[in-house]
C-alpha cells in the first residue's frame, strides 16, 4: 500500500490552488510566482550555507534545491519549472517519477534565466522568494515582490494542516520517536552528547543537515542553556535534556526528553517526574476556542506548584506567579506553531488581513497568541531551569527569601528538564502525534 501522505497529496495541491486564487483575487493580482530560494554563499569564501527552501515553495511541493519557479494562475494547472544545471561538481539527482510530479505542468531547464523564460510575462503577477532583485528584472514591480497583503494571507493558511500535511507531521514524529529511542539507549550507557548525537542520527537515519533544526543534545548543566549545541566528548551524564527533530517532505517534529540516571537530587527527580505530569495536563486543556495563552499562564501555575512542593520556592501557583517567582525557572513559552518550519509562521497573526496580537508585556518572548483552532499543529513544551544568569538577580531582591537558594546551589549541575511534544488540534479536543512514538 502506498503511503498515507501520498494518496493525500492531491487534494493538498487542489487545496493550495483555491487558497492562492482567493489571496490573489482578495489583493489585486492575477498570477502568482514563487521561488524554492537561492543558496547563501559566505563572504569571501567559495561555501554556501545550508540550503533552505522558501516554506511558501515547500507548501506546494517538496522538490528540493534553489532556484525553482512555480507559477499559479486561477484556473490554470500549476507551472514548475524545475532548474537542473549540467554539473559534476555536485549531483543532479534525475527527476524520476515522485508521487507530486501528475499535479503540475512540469518543466525541466538549465539555468534561472531559462526558468523565467518558461514562466514567461505575466501581467499584474505577484512574486514570493528572495531574490526581489531577479522578479524585477522580469517586470515585476517591487511593490509586487512580497506583497505583505498578499503574504499576510497565505502565512494565515499555513496554520491549518491539511490531511497530506497531517500525515507527513505523523511520519515526522515517528522518525523523531525512532532518533529519540537510540539516543536515550547511549545516554543509559553512559555515552557522550556528541556520541549521543550520531545515535540519534542513527535512529532517524538521515543526515545532520536533514535534519529541522540544530538538535540541543545537554547533559547536566548544559540543559540550562536553552539552545546548547556544543556536543562535547565527556561521557557519563546524570540528565540528559535532549530537543532533537525530524523531518519528513519537508515537515518538521520538534521533540524534547528529559532522562534521569543515578546519583541525582531528590528535588531534581521530583521536578523531572512532576514535569511530565504537568506536560501532559497542559496538552489535555487543548481544544478549539480556547486561547493559546491560557496554555501559557497554566503552565506557570503548574510549574510554581511543583517548585514549592519540591521546596526550591514557598509560594505557589497565581501568588508564586504574581511575585515573579517561575519566571527565572521557566523563561520561554510553552509552545509554538510547527509545520514546514520548526517555528511556524503566524502564531501571532491577528486575522487572514494581517495585523499582529502581541504576547502579554510579561511573555515576550511567547510566540503563538492566537485562539486555537481545529487543524493548527502546535508544541506543548514547558521547562524547568536552573540558570546562574536568571537566578542571580533574586538572590539578593526583595524576595530573596521565598528561594531555598542550599538547595538551588546544588540543582544547578542538573540544568534542566523540558518535555515537548507536538499536537494536532481535532474538531473536539487534539492528537497528540508525539507521545505514541517515545
Ligand atoms: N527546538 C526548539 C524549540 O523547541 O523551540
Ligand atoms: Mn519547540
Ligand atoms: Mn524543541
Amino acid at each position: 500500500m502506498a503511503d498515507p501522505h501520498v494518496k493525500l497529496y492531491p487534494a493538498h495541491v487542489q487545496e493550495r490552488q483555491t487558497k492562492a486564487e482567493a489571496a490573489l483575487a482578495a489583493t489585486g493580482f492575477d498570477a502568482l510566482v514563487i521561488q524554492s530560494g537561492v543558496p547563501f554563499t559566505y563572504y569571501s569564501d567559495d561555501q554556501d550555507a545550508p540550503f533552505k527552501t522558501t516554506p511558501h515553495f515547500a507548501h506546494w511541493v517538496p522538490l528540493e534545491g534553489p532556484q525553482h519557479l512555480l507559477c499559479i494562475r486561477a484556473g490554470k494547472k500549476p507551472l514548475l519549472v524545475r532548474v537542473k544545471p549540467e554539473d559534476y561538481w555536485y549531483e543532479q539527482t534525475p527527476i524520476g517519477a515522485p508521487f507530486w510530479l501528475p499535479e503540475f505542468d512540469f518543466k525541466e531547464v538549465p539555468d534561472e534565466a531559462a526558468a523565467w523564460k518558461e514562466v514567461g510575462v505575466q501581467t499584474n503577477a505577484a512574486y514570493l522568494g528572495d531574490t526581489p532583485a531577479a522578479a524585477q528584472k522580469q517586470g515585476i514591480a517591487a511593490a509586487c515582490c512580497n506583497p505583505s497583503a498578499l503574504v499576510a494571507r497565505l502565512d494565515w493558511d499555513r496554520a491549518r494542516k491539511s490531511a497530506y500535511e497531517i500525515a507527513c507531521m505523523d511520519e515526522a514524529s515517528k522518525l523523531g520517536g525512532r532518533g529519540h529511542l537510540a539516543a536515550r539507549g547511549a545516554f543509559l550507557e553512559g555515552k557522550s552528547e556528541l556520541e549521543i548525537h550520531q545515535q540519534y542520527l542513527l535512529g532517524v537515519g538521515c543526515l545532520e543537515k536533514e535534519l529541522p533544526y540544530e538538535s540541543i543534545v545537554a547533559l547536566d548543566a548544559h540543559g540550562a542553556t536553552l539552545h546548547y549545541t556544543g556536543k562535547r566528548t565527556q561521557r557519563n551524564g546524570r540528565v540528559l535534556l535532549i530537543d532533537c527533530g525530524a523531518k519528513f517532505q519537508g515537515y518538521a517534529s520538534d521533540i524534547t526528553r528529559t532522562w534521569a540516571g543515578r546519583g541525582i537530587e531528590r528535588a531534581f527527580a521530583e521536578i523531572h517526574k512532576g514535569l511530565d505530569l504537568v506536560q501532559l495536563e497542559l496538552c489535555k486543556m487543548v481544544k478549539p476556542g480556547l486561547p493559546y495563552l491560557a496554555i501559557h499562564e497554566a503552565a506557570h501555575e503548574k510549574i510554581a506548584d511543583l517548585l514549592k512542593h519540591a521546596g526550591v520556592i514557598k509560594l505557589g501557583g497565581k501568588e508564586a506567579v504574581e511575585a515573579g517567582l517561575t519566571h527565572p525557572f521557566f523563561p520561554h513559552g510553552v509552545g509554538h506553531f510547527l509545520g514546514l518550519q520548526v517555528h511556524d509562521i503566524g502564531g501571532r497573526q491577528k486575522a487572514p488581513e494581517g495585523g499582529t496580537i502581541p504576547p502579554p508585556p510579561q511573555y515576550p518572548y511567547l510566540r503563538t497568541t492566537r485562539t486555537i483552532e481545529e487543524g493548527q499543529v502546535f508544541t506543548i513544551e514547558p521547562g524547568v531551569y536552573f540558570i546562574e544568569m536568571l537566578l542571580r538577580p533574586h538572590r539578593e531582591g526583595p524576595k530573596k527569601e521565598l528561594f531555598d537558594w542550599e538547595l538551588i546551589k546544588f540543582l544547578f549541575a542538573h540544568g534542566g528538564v523540558r518535555i515537548e511534544d507536538n499536537l494536532l488540534v481535532t474538531k473536539e479536543g487534539h492528537r497528540n502525534l508525539t507521545r505514541p512514538h517515545i
